[in-house]
């Protein structure tokens, strides 16, 4: 029962929450769907953290699309071996792993020192960074010392379908049993993470942020509305 709870009922009840409160807000509060800057009370370590950890986010992101949606079938028809394939994952992902909690890092710092940020900031705000943190902090610990000090856990045999499962349906709890407790406590703490989405300011990163590295943290809009400079 137990199992079940965690492993079906669980991640289904946080993804519905996630879903039916974007609609929500999407429909209904659209004005406050953004994550306002605070670059106006501090720059330098705000440009610093953001940066390291919104790179670092996307080389992870990419990495779980590797490790957990991609089957390990995949990988043995493009004659990629085991070893090759987390030498590969250590490497890039610890390195990635690395960037997300060295941001995170330094933002939380940033929160919690700067008087004028953290007069600025909300519940949710310290919530999301810190729940950032934890899930993050496991991942690179799972990655770089886990992998490093007690064992090359094979999660493509064992998270990685039972994930997939979850998409069609048809979850395979029996899958998680035998998940180390650390991996398990990261995915769940993930899930949690998913469900806070609709109430922080994270609603940011479905509003194809695909400008968000490159540009500045604070935008500017004219009063009189936007016109393009034409050249004569
Ligand atoms: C349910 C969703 C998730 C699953 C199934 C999952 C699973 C995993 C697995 C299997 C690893 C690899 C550990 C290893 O190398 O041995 C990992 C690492 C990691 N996870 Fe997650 N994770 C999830 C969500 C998240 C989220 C939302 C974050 C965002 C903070 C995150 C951050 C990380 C980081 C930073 C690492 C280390 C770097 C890397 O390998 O990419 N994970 N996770």
């Amino acid at each position: 029962m137990t199992e079940t709870f965690w492993w079906v009922i669980f991640p289904y009840i946080t993804i519905t929450i996630m879903v039916v409160g974007l609609l929500y807000r999407f429909a209904f509060r659209q004005t406050t769907w953004a994550a306002p800057s605070t670059e106006i009370f501090e720059k330098k370590w705000l440009r610093m953290g953001s940066t390291i950890f919104h790179y670092g986010i996307i080389f992870a992101f990419i990495g779980h699309v590797m490790g957990v949606l991609i089957p390990r079938g995949v990988y043995e028809a493009m004659g990629v071996s085991d070893e090759l394939y987390h030498t590969f994952a250590i490497i890039g992902g610890g390195l990635a792993g690395v960037m997300v909690v060295l941001g995170l890092i330094f933002l939380l710092i940033r929160k919690i020192a700067n008087n004028r940020v953290r007069i600025h900031a909300t519940f949710a705000d310290f919530f999301t960074v810190t729940l950032l943190l934890i899930v993050a902090g496991m991942g690179t610990y799972m990655t770089l010392v886990y992998n490093l000090t007690v064992v090359t856990y094979e999660y493509r045999t064992s998270i990685g379908p039972w994930f997939r499962s979850l998409f069609v349906f048809r979850p395979q709890v029996e899958l998680m049993r035998d998940v180390p407790l650390l991996f398990q406590v990261h995915i769940i703490a993930a899930f949690v993470l998913f469900a806070s989405i609709p109430f922080t300011k994270l609603v940011h990163m479905f509003s194809l942020p695909v400008r968000y590295p490159a540009r500045a943290p604070q935008q500017y809009r004219s009063r009189s509305g936007f016109k393009r400079k034409t050249k004569i």
